[in-house]
């Protein structure tokens, strides 16, 4: 028992670690980062502050927001040679794929910080991670549509310069657009952290090695990009094109039931009840597509439906099964312009601060030992070996 977080002894057998990060309540459908409900911070809060509030574990001071942002603001560039990494890929290459590569090699630009007993070389490792996975994600995507990088722009906040970063083109001028910036910045702090999922699970065991930091948020990336994690918010996108229209919901959720099919962004490993971050998406979706005057948008309003018949149907009622934070960020994220190819980028660009977050945690603790799963075996019993010609 934690404070106002009881835990039951049998989940405690299971727990694989301890961590004073994020609390999730799965039978309730709670969301904490750091004690505060995410409900609050998505509402007063803003991404950066999110960051410093995951990383050090208390809301900053104006004075302390401001240091924080000035640094991270400062690390945004990435070595010049990191840009001719990009030559090797196909022009096609998934974003994600140039994701886990460009990451995975910034140990090979950043050797000054990587003694993980260091507390300074953790924190400069901190700043530059969150301050330049916008810029590489930035990047993989101007690289696909075969435009040229954009710089940073040290006069934007976070989001913004990641907006600016993405869509600026270099003959004519370009600001972030208000409504774009608002909900991306929601979006990324819905999706900042979310306790020992399995893409930060993988950061910790491959961290508990004593791996270097960028290799360990390569491997997260790599995990996330599943179709059954991160990867659920461009898969709902295409379930709603597979889909069509109204008209065969009712056929595919037969699918369902048949198991021919998965209902993308619904279901959850520990949310037993509705994901609280999607109850914020779902609102968030409407306030982008009505500003944008997409209310009617058709695949908003297919999901709704989608989402409405689920929720009133036995079969995904006894198996507790509710939307999740991807099942509208995808449409979202469509209505802002972002190409679905992105979507699991801006997604690991998010879980970036709670992935490096947990990593700092765990190597900060002087107890921490390599992890190391045990197994139940199931397999042959003992015998001996057989001469090719005897089998
Ligand atoms: C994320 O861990 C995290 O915190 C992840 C995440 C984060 O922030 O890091 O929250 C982000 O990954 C959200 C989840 C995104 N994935 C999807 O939306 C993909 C669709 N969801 C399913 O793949 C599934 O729900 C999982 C993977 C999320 C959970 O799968 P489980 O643990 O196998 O689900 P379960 O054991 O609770 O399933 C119980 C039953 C099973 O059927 P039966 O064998 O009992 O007949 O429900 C079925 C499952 O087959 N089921 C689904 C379903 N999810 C579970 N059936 C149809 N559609 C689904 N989406």
């Amino acid at each position: 028992k934690t404070g106002m977080f009881t835990f039951d002894p049998g989940f405690l057998a299971t727990a694989s670690c301890e961590s004073k990060i994020t609390f999730i309540d799965g039978d309730l459908g709670q969301l904490y980062y750091r004690g505060y409900p995410i409900e609050q911070l998505a509402e007063n809060s803003d991404y950066l502050e999110t960051c410093y509030l995951l990383i050090f574990g208390e809301l900053p001071t104006q004075a302390q927001r401001a240091e924080f942002q000035k640094t991270v603001t400062r690390h945004t560039m990435v070595h010049d040679q990191l840009s001719r990494f990009f030559n090797g890929f196909r022009r096609d290459a998934h974003p994600m794929a140039m994701m886990v590569g460009v990451v995975g090699a910034l140990s090979a630009f950043y050797q000054d910080s990587l003694d993980i007993g260091n507390p300074e070389h953790r924190r400069v490792t901190m700043y530059r991670l969150i301050a330049k996975i916008p810029t590489i994600a930035a990047m993989c995507y101007r690289y696909n549509q075969g435009l040229p990088f954009n710089f940073p722009r040290n006069d934007l906040s976070y989001t913004a310069n990641f907006i600016h970063m993405m869509f600026a083109t270099p003959c004519e001028p370009y600001e972030p657009n208000a409504v774009l910036v608002r909900a991306l910045d929601r979006i990324l702090t819905l999706h900042a952290d979310h306790e020992q999922n399995a893409s930060t699970s993988t950061v910790r065991l491959a961290g508990s090695s004593g791996a270097n930091p960028f290799a360990c948020i390569a491997a997260g990336i790599a995990c996330l990009w599943g179709p059954a994690h991160g990867g659920a918010n461009e898969a709902v996108l295409k379930m709603l094109d597979e889909i069509g229209d109204e008209s065969n919901i009712e056929e595919f959720i037969d699918g369902v039931k048949d198991k021919r099919y998965k209902l993308m962004g619904f279901g959850h490993r520990v949310y037993k009840n509705m994901d609280p971050r999607a109850a914020i998406m779902r609102a968030t979706c409407y306030e982008v597509l009505t500003e944008l005057g997409l209310e009617n948008d058709p695949k908003f309003k297919l999901a709704m439906k989608l989402e409405k018949l689920a929720l009133e149907d036995n079969y995904f009622i006894e198996r507790k099964l509710y939307p999740n934070v991807d099942f509208y960020s995808g449409i979202v994220l469509s209505a802002l312009g972002i190409p679905v190819s992105m979507f699991t980028v801006i997604f690991a660009l998010a879980r970036t601060v709670g992935w490096i977050s947990h990593w700092n945690e765990m190597i900060s603790d002087p107890q921490q030992k390599i992890g190391r799963p045990r197994q139940l075996y199931n397999g042959a019993e003992r015998r001996d070996y057989v001469p090719e010609d005897k089998r």
